[in-house]
């Protein structure tokens, strides 16, 4: 039996994974579900965002699915102690370091997206975000103080040729299955971490994936392109910093941040984290409208790329389609229904 372990986290974390809970319960009951607590929860309970109980937890499963973490009320807790940071710790331990974060535009959902119709319908974008290195991770970092009222604060961008190669190679063989075309994103204009990406991007394209076509694109055009031309991009790989902000603004392009799911992986026959890419939302968090779907959707992913559940993935991705299909709208897409009732729709055309 396989094991999913839940990390509800804070603010709507425990809201979203509660319809995943239902959904799992009724669509694979078979599946082996585990739930720790974690994030900001686990900081007040235990003095620290992750437990060294709860990380093994997470190593010893199949697939792990976090809410989100964070919030206010631990905004001066000591960095290394943040919620944040047990995120951070988390995906380093479990060495997740090819981020999936598609951007998919439903059909229902055309009008929901800040831009027009036209633009978005039909959009289909798989980004593959660096997750375990960049400047998230690299040292020397600090606040340092210089004296006379004066402070600098220091973060270090590095990455390597192998972490470098082995994501690009994710979106190389990625796009293989999709629309065979890659645009990889970064500052190679201004920064040696990003030159150093573009050249071994390149050259790996050149060994081992001639087939596919290449794009280089510098990030900030490309943030630029995103909200212009969306559907011009297939896969886009890029750094930590920058996927994280290319990725947000790409979920408006799909109608809201509460429908993006994501998938972190590591090396084959390890466990995937899956994380809906919104936060903890701490101005709706305990008002039980939170859009369920990016969690109902990392859950999907989770079968399909962890579980080796492909044909309850299939069952469940059909089933939301019917929901926003069928009207199902919360809050962020305009609508009314609440957290639960989201989660009724896509359980009631889930047909069990
Ligand atoms: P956020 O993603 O929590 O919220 C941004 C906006 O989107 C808010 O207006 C929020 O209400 C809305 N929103 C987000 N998810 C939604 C959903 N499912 N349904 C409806 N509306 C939704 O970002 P933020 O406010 O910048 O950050 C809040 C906290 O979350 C911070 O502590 C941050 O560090 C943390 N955070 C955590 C994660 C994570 O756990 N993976 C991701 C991003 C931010
Ligand atoms: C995300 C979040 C995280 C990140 C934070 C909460 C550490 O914004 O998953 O997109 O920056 O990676
Ligand atoms: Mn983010």
């Amino acid at each position: 039996m396989s094991t999913l372990l839940l990390l509800p986290g804070d603010g709507i974390g425990p809201e979203v994974c509660g319809e995943v809970r239902r959904v799992a319960q009724v669509l694979t009951p078979d599946l082996n579900v585990e739930e720790r607590i974690y994030g900001g929860a686990s900081y007040d309970a235990h003095g620290t965002p992750l437990t060294d109980e709860v990380r093994d937890a997470a190593l010893a499963s199949d697939a792990v699915l976090m809410g989100a973490v964070g919030g206010p009320q631990w905004a001066n807790a000591p960095r290394h102690l943040r919620p944040e940071a047990g995120l951070l710790n988390l995906r380093k331990a479990m060495d997740v370091y090819a981020n999936l974060r598609p951007a998919y535009c439903f059909e229902a959902l055309a009008d929901a997206s800040s831009l027009k119709r036209e633009l978005v319908s039909g959009l289909d974008i798989m980004f593959v975000r660096e997750l375990t290195g960049g400047v998230y991770f690299g040292q020397p970092r600090g606040i340092e103080d210089l004296g006379g009222g004066q402070k600098r604060g220091v973060d270090t961008q590095i990455y390597t040729t192998a972490e470098i190669e082995r994501v690009a190679r994710v979106a190389f063989e990625l796009a293989r299955g999709r629309g065979n075309r890659v645009a990889s994103a970064e500052k190679s204009n201004v920064m040696e971490s990003g030159l150093l990406w573009k050249q071994v991007v390149t050259e790996l394209h050149a060994r081992d994936y001639p087939d596919v076509q290449l794009e280089h694109i510098l990030a900030d055009n490309c943030a630029m392109q995103l909200v212009r031309a969306p559907k011009q991009f297939d896969v886009i790989v890029t750094d930590n910093l920058f996927g994280d902000i290319l990725s947000d603004a790409a979920a408006m392009l799909t109608g809201s941040l509460g429908m993006l799911p994501s998938a972190a992986l590591g090396a084959a026959g390890k466990p995937g984290l899956y994380e809906p890419i919104h936060g903890s939302a701490p101005d709706i968090a305990g008002k039980g409208v939170a859009n369920p779907l990016a969690a109902i959707l990392s859950f999907e992913m989770a079968l399909r790329w962890s579980l080796n559940r492909a044909d309850a993935a299939d069952a469940l991705l059909a089933a939301v389609k019917a929901a926003l299909d069928g009207g199902a709208r919360t809050r962020d897409l305009g609508g009314e229904l609440s957290t639960a009732q989201m989660g009724d729709a896509v359980l009631a055309n889930l047909g069990r």
